[in-house]
């Protein structure tokens, strides 16, 4: 079912069964012949398929920003029964950040998401924590946590709000998608394009993890500016699936978010029914492992933007409504310096979250699976152990920090905590307290 086509300008991963690239042409079909060639849409497509495009972009959008794929299904994407809301999950998603409680000026910290005491699978396990902008603008982004213990049987999503920049810190998923399979597990992440249709399961039995959710421009690979044309995440290393299809009639659910809101659809097929596709609007995913990670070799360290993976940008040059960042396992070798992050004010407002380990700047209190959001001009940084311990450590030889991986996905405007954020239990009231312990070390009479 998951023949791979041998075309001579895809890149095979052939080990793991993927095409390696980011934003590439791929082209790949399930069953020999089921690509037309050298048009879109024949009068006849072969093995009795339709004929279906999908853009992730404005059909003007310049070339090098501009996202379409091309499906070859059995079925075209419309034949389904007609959406009726969800009200189950009622208050559990946000997608209008104007309309949150008042964002509170203080660093704000939470326990990991308990996972589910029901059956929950992979759509009913999120919950909005924070975000910005709206769905219905297109613009900013939401971010969730989501916890799941049962596999989506025999039900289908898509996101109309934006794309899925989805990071698992427990357990691994399988990502059934109209456009092939993917399976990703903690350090990976997958990103699955806005209007995808996907289903998934559960391989250990449960899963926990973040969603950044895009409403605004497609995520890229950043620029390299100085930095050369290598390094960061590099482009091979980007992954998207092989076409393969299930041909499959019964009593089956689709579901979508639309503004938010989620809405049902009784369907008689199973949506993942495509054959053969090509283009550049594609699911994909990546290992931060692979992250080659650039730092200091003489003092200091730069800003946190030299750890960016993908970025969503603006209107503006250089101003980005998602970074989404990572703090990898790393070498410090930084002389004279502090070498944890420094004290810091920003204007961008951040939210992280743990997949694994400790994070460098924190002793305690920020454990895999929790986060935490550091707000326009909140201040933060080490902890008082943190600090009392890099303060005194010998600098003249490497460090390296192993065994973590921390993500951040800062962002230019406000990230609103959901009134769901700011009433959770796992919200830490004691965050603060961290700081506390930072004593007056000044004296006039001591340089
Ligand atoms: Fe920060």
């Amino acid at each position: 079912m998951n023949a791979p086509l041998r075309h001579p300008a895809e890149a095979v991963d052939a080990q793991r069964g993927y095409m390696s690239g980011f934003g590439n042409e791929f082209a790949t079909e399930a069953l020999p012949g089921a690509l037309p060639e050298g048009r879109n849409s024949p009068q006849r497509v072969a093995y009795g398929l339709y004929a279906e495009q999908i853009s992730g972009t404005a059909f003007t959008a310049p070339r090098s920003h501009n996202r379409r794929a091309w499906l070859y299904r059995i079925r075209p994407g419309a034949v389904h029964q007609p959406f009726v809301p969800v009200t189950a999950r009622a208050g559990r998603l946000v997608a209008d950040f104007g309309a949150v409680p008042p964002t509170p000026p203080n660093q704000l910290r939470w326990d990991p998401l308990p996972m589910p005491a029901e059956p929950t699978d992979f759509i009913d396990g999120w919950v909005t924590m924070a975000g910005n902008g709206s769905a219905a603008s297109m613009s900013g982004c939401a971010i969730h946590l989501y916890a799941a213990n049962r596999p989506m049987t025999d039900r289908f999503f898509y996101n109309s709000d934006g794309e899925l920049l989805i990071v698992p810190q427990h357990g691994r998923l399988a990502i059934a998608t109209e456009m092939g399979r993917l399976e990703v597990e903690p350090f990976e992440i997958a990103v699955i394009p806005r209007g995808v249709r996907f289903t998934v399961d559960l391989p250990d039995g449960e899963a926990r993890g973040y969603i950044c959710e895009n409403f605004g421009a497609l995520l890229r690979l950043p620029d390299l500016g100085v930095i050369g044309s290598n390094g960061l995440a590099n482009p091979r290393d980007f992954l998207t699936p092989h076409a393969a299809y299930e041909d499959r009639e019964g009593q089956f659910e689709l579901v979508t978010k639309l503004n938010g809101e989620l809405w049902r659809a009784d369907i008689g097929h199973s949506p993942l029914d495509v054959v053969a596709w090509h283009g550049n609007y594609v699911p994909y995913k990546y290992d931060l492992r692979r992250y080659n990670t650039i730092g200091s070799i003489s003092y200091d360290h730069p800003d946190p933007s030299i750890f960016l993976v993908l970025h969503a940008p603006t209107d503006t040059p250089g101003v980005d409504s998602i970074d989404f960042v990572i703090f990898p396992p790393r070498w410090l070798a930084a002389e004279n310096t502090f070498r944890p992050p420094w004290y810091h004010r920003n204007v961008a407002s951040e939210f992280m979250g743990l997949v694994h380990g400790v994070y460098d700047a924190k002793a305690e209190g920020f454990v895999p699976g929790g986060a935490s959001l550091h707000n326009c001009m909140s201040g933060h940084g080490p902890d008082a152990e943190t600090f009392e311990k890099a303060s005194n450590a010998d600098t003249s030889k490497p460090h390296k920090v192993a065994d973590t991986m921390a993500f951040m996905v800062e962002t230019r405007t406000l990230i609103r905590p959901t009134r769901y954020a700011l009433e959770a239990a796992g919200l830490q009231a004691n965050y603060y307290q961290c700081w506390q312990g930072l004593t007056k070390h000044f004296n006039p009479e001591k340089q």
